[in-house]
C-alpha cells in the first residue's frame, strides 16, 4: 500500500447493493467507515455480518471488517455528518411506477437529510444512477441547506460494479470516473485520498465534469444492452437461416474492435440496472429534446422482450401445440448466474408466462428460490434440478449457473417424461446431451 495513504473517516449512505459493498470495500482499503440507512433491521442484520442479498464474498468481508472495528452502522444523520469527511450516497434510483424516468426521492431525501446537520467542509459524493442533470440540481440543494454553505461540496463518482463480482469490482475496477463542479476543488483532493491504493495500482482516472460522470454510467449500461440486443437481433436472423449465433458470436470476437463480451445471445437481459437505465435514459433524453438520438434503444429493449416471446413460442412448439396441462421445469430464477437477485429475470418472467398459458412449471435456482417464492407464489418449486426435472415434458435452461453444467444428461434423463431441453443462454454442451439421447434446442441455432 502506498506510503501516502490516509485513512480517512468515510460515511457510505444507503446500505443496499451498492452501498453495502462500498462500504465494505472502503474499509478493505483501509478507511473507517459507517453505513447508514433508514432501515433499523437492516442496519442490525448488517452489524451482525448478515446480508439481506447473495453476493459472493461480500458478507464475509462485512463481518472482517466489523470485527476489525473499521466498519460501523447507524440510522442517525446526525452522526454520519459529525463523523465522515467524506460522504457516499448509494441509495437506489428506481423506476417511478407507471412511467420510465428515474424516481430520484432516495437521492434527493439523502440531501434533505445529511446537508442540515453539515456545519464543517465536507464533500458528498454521488454513485447512484441518475439522469444527466442531476448532480448540478443536487449541487445547488445542498449549498442552500447546508449550515456551511458552498464549501459542502457535491461529486460525481458513477459505480460500474456487476452484480455477482461486487467485490472485486468495487476493489479493482477498470476506471474510476469522477465528476467535479471544479478541477483541483477539496472534493477532487479527498476523493484521490480515498482511492489512493486504486490509484497506486494504476487504476485509470478520468476527472470530467458533472453531465459527462453522469453520462458515462447511462452510455455504459445503454452500450452494453445494445450489444447483448444486437447479438440477440443476430440470433432472429440466424434462426431465419439456418446459421449458428453462437459461432456468429465467436467470429465476431476474434475483431479486437468487437470484443466477445456481452456478446452471448440468449433470452436476453434482465436486473435492476440495464432495462430501467435505458428506459430512464430515454425519457432524459425526451426531456432534453434529443429523442431522436436514443430512438434505438426503443428497439433494443424490443428485441430484449421479443427473446422472451420466443421462448415461449419455442416451448409451446416443444409441447406439441399446446401447453395445457405439459410439466415444463424452469433451470434458474435469478436474472443471472452468481446473484439471488430476481428483478426483470427473463427467467421468471418466462416461467410465470407459461404457467399462465397452462403449463405446469417447476422452478429451481441455486439462491434465488425465496426471492422467487414470494414474487410467483403460485410457481411450483424444487429443492435441486432433478427434482424440477422430475416427469418433465420439457427443461428451460434460463439463467446459466455451473450447478447446471455440471449436470450428467444421462442421470437427467431417466427421470424425465420427454428427453427435450431448451437452453436459453446457449452455455450447455450440445453434443454431451444429444449423445445421451436428448433433443436440444437453443435460440438462434439450427
Ligand atoms: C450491469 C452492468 O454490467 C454494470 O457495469 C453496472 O454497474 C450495473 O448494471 C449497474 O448499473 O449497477 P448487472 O445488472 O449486475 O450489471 O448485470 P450484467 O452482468 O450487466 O448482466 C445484465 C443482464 O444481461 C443479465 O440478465 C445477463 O444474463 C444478460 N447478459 C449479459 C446477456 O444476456 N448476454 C451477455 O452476453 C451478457
Amino acid at each position: 500500500m502506498s506510503t501516502h495513504f490516509h485513512p480517512l473517516r468515510l460515511t457510505v449512505i444507503g446500505t443496499g447493493y451498492l452501498g453495502a459493498t462500498h462500504a465494505a470495500c472502503m474499509a478493505e482499503l483501509g478507511h473507517e467507515v459507517l453505513g447508514v440507512d433508514v432501515e433499523p433491521d437492516k442496519i442490525s442484520a448488517l452489524q451482525a455480518g448478515r446480508l439481506p442479498f447473495y453476493e459472493p464474498g461480500l458478507a464475509e468481508l462485512i463481518s472482517k471488517h466489523v470485527a476489525s472495528g473499521r466498519l460501523r452502522f447507524t440510522t442517525s444523520y446526525q452522526e454520519a455528518a459529525e463523523f465522515g469527511e467524506v460522504h457516499f450516497s448509494c441509495v437506489g434510483t428506481p423506476q417511478k411506477k407507471g412511467e420510465s424516468g428515474a424516481d430520484l426521492r432516495y437521492v434527493d431525501a439523502v440531501i434533505d437529510s445529511l446537508a442540515p446537520h453539515l456545519t464543517r467542509p465536507t464533500v458528498v459524493v454521488g454513485k447512484s444512477t441518475v439522469p444527466v442533470g442531476t448532480a448540478e440540481r443536487l449541487a445547488e440543494r445542498l449549498t442552500a441547506l447546508a449550515p456551511v454553505g458552498a464549501q459542502a461540496q457535491l461529486a460525481w463518482n458513477p459505480e460500474f460494479l456487476r452484480e455477482g463480482f461486487a467485490v472485486d469490482d468495487t476493489l479493482r475496477p477498470d476506471r474510476l470516473v469522477l465528476g467535479l463542479q471544479q478541477e483541483g476543488s477539496a472534493a477532487e483532493v479527498l476523493l484521490r485520498q480515498v482511492y489512493a491504493p486504486l490509484l497506486d495500482a494504476d487504476i485509470p482516472l478520468v476527472i470530467t465534469d458533472f453531465s459527462t460522470a453522469e453520462l458515462v454510467k447511462t452510455a455504459a449500461n445503454a452500450f452494453l444492452a445494445t450489444k447483448i440486443s444486437f447479438i440477440n437481433a443476430m440470433a432472429e436472423v440466424c434462426e431465419a437461416t439456418g446459421a449458428d449465433v453462437t459461432l456468429l458470436s465467436k467470429c465476431l470476437s476474434y475483431d479486437t474492435r468487437i470484443g466477445g463480451r456481452f456478446l452471448n445471445a440468449g433470452v436476453g437481459f434482465g436486473g435492476g440496472c440495464l432495462p430501467k437505465d435505458i428506459r430512464a435514459f430515454m425519457a432524459r433524453a425526451d426531456e432534453l429534446g434529443v429523442d431522436q438520438a436514443l430512438a434505438f434503444l426503443r428497439e433494443v429493449d424490443s428485441i430484449n422482450m421479443r427473446r422472451r416471446d420466443r421462448m415461449v413460442e419455442l416451448a409451446r412448439e416443444h409441447c406439441d401445440g399446446s401447453l395445457l396441462g405439459r410439466r415444463i421445469a424452469v433451470w434458474g430464477a435469478a436474472f443471472k448466474p452468481d446473484s439471488d437477485d430476481i428483478r426483470d429475470s427473463p427467467a421468471l418472467t418466462i416461467a410465470a408466462r407459461l404457467q399462465l398459458l397452462g403449463a405446469e412449471v417447476t422452478v429451481y435456482d441455486p439462491k434465488a428460490m425465496d426471492n422467487a417464492r414470494k414474487m410467483y407464489p403460485g410457481l411450483s418449486y424444487a429443492d435441486d434440478p432433478l427434482q424440477a426435472a422430475r416427469g418433465a415434458h420439457l427443461i428451460l435452461h434460463l439463467t446459466e449457473w455451473q450447478e447446471f453444467r455440471d449436470l450428467d444428461p444421462a442421470a437427467v434423463r431417466k427421470v424425465v417424461a420427454r428427453p427435450q431441453l431448451i437452453d436459453g443462454r446457449n452455455v450447455l454442451d450440445r453434443d454431451d446431451w444429444r449423445a445421451a439421447g436428448w433433443t436440444c434446442r437453443a435460440l438462434g441455432r439450427p
